[in-house]
């Protein structure tokens, strides 16, 4: 906290949880008349209300609220069934129902008075965050009425953090959790962290990364006391701590010979050590595991499947509550792709699909937003909605793996609706992802979403300024997936940079741009990767990490695209249902934006657009780049519309996107222009 407030502004640290104060006399005169909090209860999270509020009405005010003795002229903070006054004001006017962690904001006109009111601190809390929301954005209290209740239970981050300090994906620098091996002893930094991730109402949190080294293993065993510390500081926030674990733990640390999930001593090792858990943290969330996926252990060497695997652990953790996330990022890395039958997007579906019923009720499957992984585009998931007797939850990538790593700019808000918006008509017509996602499609107990996270020790967190906006638009979306693109987006170029008209339409623009330029010059039509092994950043069309062979594109003198059809590749479309197989099977209605991730066509098919795929190659990567360009000149134009230090940090980087989006676009034309002939259409020059 104390970092907090020493920070020069400028740096970005307090994202968009800065309370500067308010210009508006107006303003500042009618919120003034509450600066009085009454609050009756002395629960841990209804405290940390208490202290977020106090600090950003001293921000917005100058001066700290004082504590109230009568409800009148005051904000009210509590539980319906704890503060006797919120209890009342409930009952009398019958707010929907806000569930256990919806609240309601009211201002009572007689009393005048805010009344913060939830069923549980949590929602007294997320009240609270809201509340200030609602006056860093300046509107008016009178009158308010506001009642909310989030559309999925789970909402959850994942940290890839390694012990050794590392992130796995991490593009901000490097673990604020870990450093060489220990636990980082800056615990203000992850209070600091707790607190972002409250204020867009994240409830639960993983903190290590899926790839569970030996060292990370013992993170449920040895290091049990610096995780309790750890879960304490988000206990406070209302946050659920859970562990990534190693399959083969009680080979790697428990001293036996196997990790069979049907073994009596495995299960009961597993046991042991969950009740050693819960001894220390009695709150513990539970596990994420990843197996049988990219080198990490799973049920498969002992020819068990996944049910058995995640059972096992779920009944370890059945006594306390907790639960088990499984994930289904499950393929055979090895596997030869070069028969063109075989097809890694069909791996999650073909592994668990068969599995639905057999899983316990605390299991919940973990599942991509994309049959492959987290590419630019990429269709929406068949697992998703695909499993009506199993608990899922919907994972995203906050962290800009394969969308330019945070160097590049990309708003990634405009694409995850879509997903969410996606139909699967796994019950008819408007199955959407969304339902899917908050259980409400079949009527799941435990469901949700969850997310890596794109956060890292870089004074700004996310290393692009701009991509804070990722964090947190995250965190609004999954707590209501109806609000729009604008809402969120307007919200936090307010929060973060303050009201200013030219200043909000330019970030709008560059934002809601973003995505389609970094689209266009890179991987095009849907293809995916062409990005360098491993790294995943800069182009290498031929790139691919597991063999010498590999492809991802298949593409040759005569054309490019990866055939998944039923009819001549590797039926991968026979995995979705009703008219989204069509679509997807048929060249005629296939969008062109997936048209090369479904079908292999020649350079020269004609697209919906009416341009051949090679010209559209060709345009896209001249247009992306110059858009690039662009986005340098309007950034440039917002100089003194901000502090000078966030300004300095969004032009470097956008000036580092331009001149990558440079290669990107020779390197792509090049490349396709040396292996079809065929010359573009504009006369450009192409680097040769
Ligand atoms: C991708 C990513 C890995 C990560 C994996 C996963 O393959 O490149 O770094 O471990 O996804 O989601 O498990």
């Amino acid at each position: 906290m104390e970092l907090l407030k020493n920070l020069e502004p400028g740096t970005g640290y307090q994202a968009w949880l800065g309370y500067p104060s308010i210009a508006s006399d107006k303003s500042i005169n009618e919120y003034m008349a509450y600066n009085r909090l009454h609050v009756t209860e002395d629960d841990e999270v209804i405290q940390t209300a208490v202290s977020e509020l106090s600090r950003g009405l001293e921000g917005m005010l100058g001066v700290p609220p004082t504590q109230a003795v009568q409800v009148e002229n005051a904000i009210v903070l509590g539980t319906i069934g704890g503060h006797p006054h919120v209890g009342l004001v409930f009952v009398e006017h019958q707010f929907e129902d806000i569930g256990p962690e919806g609240y309601f904001i009211w201002h009572d006109n007689e009393n005048q008075s805010i009344v913060v009111g939830a069923a549980t601190p949590s929602g007294v809390l997320y009240g609270t965050f809201h509340l200030l929301r609602v006056l860093r954005m300046g509107a008016s209290l009178e009158n308010l009425t506001l009642v909310e209740r989030p559309a999925n239970k789970l909402r959850m981050i994942n940290q890839w953090d390694n012990m050794d300090g590392s992130v796995e994906r991490g593009y901000a620098g490097t673990s604020i959790f870990y450093k060489d091996s220990r636990f980082s002893e800056d615990l203000g930094r992850v209070r600091d962290y707790a607190r972002l991730l409250a204020s867009v109402s994240v409830n639960a949190i993983v903190i290590n990364n899926v790839n569970v080294h030996k060292v990370e293993s013992k993170l449920i065993t040895e290091f049990l006391p610096q995780v309790a510390r750890l879960a304490a500081i988000f206990r406070a926030y209302a946050i659920k701590l859970f562990v990534s674990v190693n399959f083969a733990s009680p080979i790697e640390i428990g001293g036996l010979s196997t990790a069979d999930p049907l073994d009596p001593a495995v299960r009961q090792w597993w046991k042991d050590a969950t009740a050693g858990i819960y001894q220390q943290i009695p709150d513990f969330g539970g596990f994420l595991v990843k197996a049988d996926s990219e080198h990490r252990p799973g049920p498969f060497t002992y020819n068990r499947d996944h049910a058995d695997g995640s059972n096992m652990l779920a009944e370890a953790l059945k006594p306390f509550g907790g639960i088990v996330i499984w994930r289904c990022f499950v393929y055979n890395c090895k596997q030869d792709w070069r028969d063109r039958k075989t097809d890694r997007a069909r791996a999650a579906y073909d592994h668990f699909k068969p599995l639905d019923g057999k899983f316990m009720d605390n299991v919940i499957l973990q599942i991509k937003n994309g049959p492959i992984d987290f590419q630019v585009r990429e269709p929406v998931s068949p697992l998703l909605g695909a499993m009506p007797s199993t608990n899922q939850v919907l994972e995203l990538q906050i962290t800009q793996e394969y969308t330019g790593q945070q160097r590049h700019v990309f708003y990634l808000i405009p694409q995850w609706k879509e997903i969410l918006e996606f139909d699967t008509y796994a019950k008819g017509e408007g199955s959407t992802i969304k339902l899917a996602a908050s259980g409400a499609l079949h009527g799941n107990p435990l469901a949700g979403i969850a997310a890596v996270s794109n956060i890292g020790d870089d004074l700004n967190w996310t290393g692009h300024l701009l991509a804070q906006a990722n964090l947190y638009g995250y965190g609004r979306l999954i707590w209501n997936p109806e609000l729009t693109v604008d809402e969120i987006t307007e919200e936090w170029i307010v929060l973060t940079f303050g009201h200013h008209e030219k200043l909000m339409a330019t970030i709008k623009q560059i934002l809601l741009s973003s995505s389609t330029i970094y689209e266009s010059y890179t991987a095009p039509l849907g293809v995916g990767f062409m990005v360098t092994p491993h790294t995943h950043y800069g182009p290498d069309v031929d790139g691919y990490e597991y063999a010498m062979w590999g492809t991802y594109h298949y593409a040759d003198w005569q054309g490019i695209g990866v055939d998944r059809t039923q009819a001549t590749g590797t039926g991968y479309t026979s995995q979705y249902l009703g008219p989204n197989c069509e679509r997807y099977e048929s060249l005629v209605t296939c969008p062109d934006d997936l048209l090369l991730f479904f079908h292999h066509v020649p350079y020269t098919h004609i697209l919906h657009s009416g341009k051949t795929v090679i010209q559209h190659i060709y345009d896209a990567h001249f247009e992306g780049a110059e858009q690039a360009a662009a986005l340098v000149d309007l950034w440039a134009d917002l100089s003194g519309t901000m502090e000078a230090g966030l300004h300095k940090q969004v032009t470097e980087r956008l000036m580092e996107q331009a001149e990558h989006a440079k290669e990107w676009r020779d390197r792509i034309n090049t490349y396709f222009y040396r292996k079809s002939g065929i010359a573009d259409g504009l006369h450009r020059f192409i680097h040769l």
